[in-house]
């Protein structure tokens, strides 16, 4: 059994992101190049990325980047007890 441990903090406020329909893997890891999408800079690691689907027509959304959020891929304010 691993140790857990926590994500790395990339930033500690989240980013608003326009997606257009598809599939997105959000970064649960803090480690990718842009702290929002997974890039695969998890591997070795015990965190995977969180899977979103836009549907129907494009979406606003607020992308948790402190990953300490408990509703991801969304920004939930925890990045204010950091
Ligand atoms: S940026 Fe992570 S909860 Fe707001």
């Amino acid at each position: 059994m691993s140790t857990p441990y926590l994500p790395h903090c990339f930033a500690a406020s989240p980013e608003e992101h326009t997606l257009p329909v598809g599939n997105y893997a959000w970064c649960s890891c803090g480690l990718s190049a842009d702290g929002v999408f997974c890039d695969g800079a998890h591997k070795g690691t015990t965190f995977r990325p969180t899977i979103m689907k836009i549907t129907d027509q494009p979406e606003t959304c607020t992308l948790c980047r402190c990953k300490r959020t408990n509703t991801a891929p969304f920004c939930d304010g925890s990045h204010i007890n950091l």
